[in-house]
């Protein structure tokens, strides 16, 4: 599709992706996805976003069909992910005046990132950028979807560029806005709960602070653009955000384990037996068995979870490996988690794990039950107060 011009000199000049299988290798995306990325062209012309790199050549073609790249002045980068930075290094190379603008956050990291020879100019919570004819301002966002994100709105334009806030991973080629697109309903709430909503909090705040704009279109960094009430999408994210957590998922602890010698899978069964004694409903799987896309539901649909990981040294098995990946996509965040297996020879697998959770936002809250090679009965019955044990953790949490 050849760019589509959304408002006065704002160009969409993104790329459409609609075989895309999972957004971050985990969370199965059924309808595709967009990468959507905007060529303002003031007299200072500016690039909102890029897109993943794959796409760069197409994305390239659709730049120079509107403006000599030397002319553009600024990339703002308002999420440094690379589904939306990908393709910098390649703008950089045919835009060489161009600066690149990045929240504070992500200015720590994007300079190693890429290597650029120009450092990036950091911008902060209400900083603005002259383009000559327009100017633009920053809202911080952070956690939407990183730490580093931030929206940016043209006032003259009444356009506010959003990343991954307010996008959805959905896909209809023969389509940019929203009122053009077919029906994205089931695909916009399933991206708020997988990727948004971990952060509702974030989110509320988020929307706090762009509730004053005069707003004429959103634009996100996946799939449509928002034109058509584009505050209905406010409102959404606001009641979304505010909807406590379903009270059946509250009550269920998935225990996501693996097993080589069957040694786990005793001690998660045992460890389901001290969480049904407490009240909980234990959702046990053996992760080997999982496919791919049912892990991230497994982890959202529970309140709770604790991973099962055999005694190998270093690393986890892969089936773990893919469970911890899936945590990575911030469908845990706060949520109560523990680690239990055979402690092995020297233990570093089960630490590795906690760390790994730790890092994905979920709260580690019990010490990991770490036992040797074989368990006995002695060790199952610490299995089952280890379960009585962490079902109180999460009514406390
Ligand atoms: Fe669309 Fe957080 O990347």
């Amino acid at each position: 599709m050849k760019p589509v011009l959304v408002k006065d000199d704002i160009y969409w000049v993104g790329v459409h992706d609609p075989r895309l299988g999972a957004f971050e290798v985990v969370l199965p995306t059924p309808w595709g996805t967009t990468y959507n990325s905007y060529l303002i062209m003031a007299e200072k012309p500016a690039l909102i976003e890029t897109v993943k790199v794959t796409f760069r050549d197409e994305y390239l073609e659709k730049i120079k069909s509107l403006v000599d790249p030397l002319r553009i002045e600024y990339v703002v980068l308002n999420h440094t992910e690379a589904d939306h930075s990908g393709a910098v290094p390649w703008v950089v190379e045919i835009a060489p005046n161009a600066r690149v603008i990045t929240s504070e956050a992500a200015s720590r990291h994007i300079y190693q990132l890429f290597h650029l020879e120009r450092e990036p100019l950091a911008v902060g919570d209400g900083d603005k950028l002259d383009l000559g004819d327009r100017e633009l301002s920053f809202i911080g966002a952070p956690y939407l979807h990183w730490p580093d994100t931030m929206f940016t709105y043209s006032p003259g334009d009444r356009a506010l560029f959003t990343c991954d806030a307010f996008g959805v991973h959905y896909c209809d080629e023969g389509a940019v806005f929203d009122d053009e697109a077919g029906d994205f309903a089931e695909a916009y709430r399933y991206y708020f709960d997988n990727i948004m909503r971990p952060f509702r909090e974030k989110v509320r705040e988020a929307v706090d602070k762009i509730a004053g704009l005069e707003l004429d279109v959103i634009c996100p960094g996946h799939g449509p653009v928002l034109r058509s009430d584009p505050r209905r999408y406010l409102k959404l994210y606001l009641d979304w955000s505010e909807e406590k957590d379903d009270a059946a998922v509250e009550s269920r602890v998935a225990v996501l384990y693996s097993s080589a010698y069957g040694n786990v899978a005793q001690m998660a069964d045992q460890i389901a037996r001290g969480l049904a004694a407490a009240g909980v409903t234990p959702v046990l799987r053996d992760a080997l068995s999982l496919r791919e896309e049912e892990i991230p539901s497994l982890l959202t649909g529970a309140g709770a979870f604790l991973v099962g990981v055999p005694a190998f040294a270093g690393d986890a098995l892969a089936p773990i490996e893919r469970v911890l990946a899936a945590a990575s996509t911030a469908t845990v965040g706060g949520k109560p988690a523990a680690v239990f297996g055979p402690f092995g020879t020297t233990g570093e697998g089960v630490r590795r794990v906690e760390e790994e959770l730790e890092k994905a936002g979920a709260k580690v809250t019990a010490a990991a039950l770490a036992v040797d090679f074989s368990p006995d009965e002695e060790v199952f019955q610490r299995c089952r107060a280890f379960g009585l044990e962490f079902a109180g953790s999460l009514k406390r949490s």
